[in-house]
């Protein structure tokens, strides 16, 4: 299996969690020979939006034609249902250039079907495992990203926009992970997104005991993307904030992300 490592933001609503994912997608996918799975845990498919790619199928449509038809009687059950989620899961990745994008849809309805929830677990865990760097965009919390999709994560990127509610939520989800040890994880970091200027990082390093790994400055550009309905693939390569995400990408994965993939990279994966 290769080392892939998996990266979740988490953070307030509405703070930039998807436009920094997005972000770092199109940074990571720029053609440097490593392989970027970006999922998009959040019912709303704004990191697919973000993206500019339409979703046609994601992991709840597959859950519950399998529910659907266990309850018909039709599923065959074990290795042969295994197949073919596997092949469902595979048939709804949308692959792009340099990168593939697996949207999750809506969070599961009532009643228990624990055996197919972790039975798609395990699928995504399998299919990440074919990648070297898996990027997450889900909803406020981790717990639905955990319940969800990835039973754990190597790097949990908090975002926060300078408001003092959003610092709260920051530091409120850290405690939890840290306490409840909610989540296995390698590094833990604040992203503060809408900045206006480096007093504002200061006066906030001071309220945190987060890391921060960076920062983003209020941008007209994602404004105006925004604006327009386009995706934040369109951002230039001379972006601010495309330079503001390639330093938090190296502190988080230590430099060198960016540069090509040496053959070491993909050592003892099947597909090379
Ligand atoms: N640096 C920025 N400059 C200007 N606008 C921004 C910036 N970052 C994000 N936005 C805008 O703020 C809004 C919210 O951003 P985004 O959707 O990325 O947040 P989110 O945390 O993913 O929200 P949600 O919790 O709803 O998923 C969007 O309209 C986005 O275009
Ligand atoms: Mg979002």
């Amino acid at each position: 299996m290769a080392d892939t490592k998996i990266l979740a933001m988490c953070g307030k609503g509405g703070v930039g969690k998807t436009s920094v994912c997005a972000l770092m997608v199109k940074l990571l996918a720029k053609g440097n020979g490593r392989k970027i799975l970006a999922i998009d845990a959040d019912p709303a498919v704004g990191l697919a939006t973000a993206l500019g790619i339409p979703v046609r199928k994601t992991v709840d449509d597959i859950r519950k034609g399998l529910i659907a038809r266990i309850q018909k009687g039709e599923s065959p059950g074990g290795q042969e249902t295994s197949k073919l989620l596997d092949y469902e899961v595979f048939e709804a990745l949308e692959e792009r250039e340099g990168f593939a994008l697996l949207a999750i849809g809506r969070p599961e309805d009532e009643g228990c079907f624990c055996k197919v929830n972790s039975l798609l677990k395990d699928i995504i865990g399998d299919l990440s495992g074919n990648f070297d760097i898996v990027l997450i965009d889900g909803e406020a919390g981790i717990e639905q990203i955990n319940r969800r999709v990835m039973k754990t994560v190597d790097h949990l990127v908090l975002v926060s926009d300078t408001s003092a509610k959003g610092i709260g939520v920051a530091n409120t989800i850290a405690d939890v992970v840290n306490e409840k040890k909610a989540v296995d994880f390698t590094s833990m970091g604040l992203v503060l997104n809408r900045v206006r200027d480096l007093s504002e990082v200061n006066d906030i390093k001071a309220r945190t005991r987060l890391e921060v790994y960076g920062w983003l400055t209020d941008d007209d550009l994602i404004r105006s993307l925004d604006f327009r309905g386009e995706p934040l693939t369109g951002m230039p390569q001379t972006s601010p904030s495309l330079a503001a995400v390639a330093g938090i990408v190296d502190r988080i994965f230590g430099a060198g992300m960016n540069s090509p993939c040496t053959p070491a990279c993909h050592a003892g994966r099947e597909d090379t």
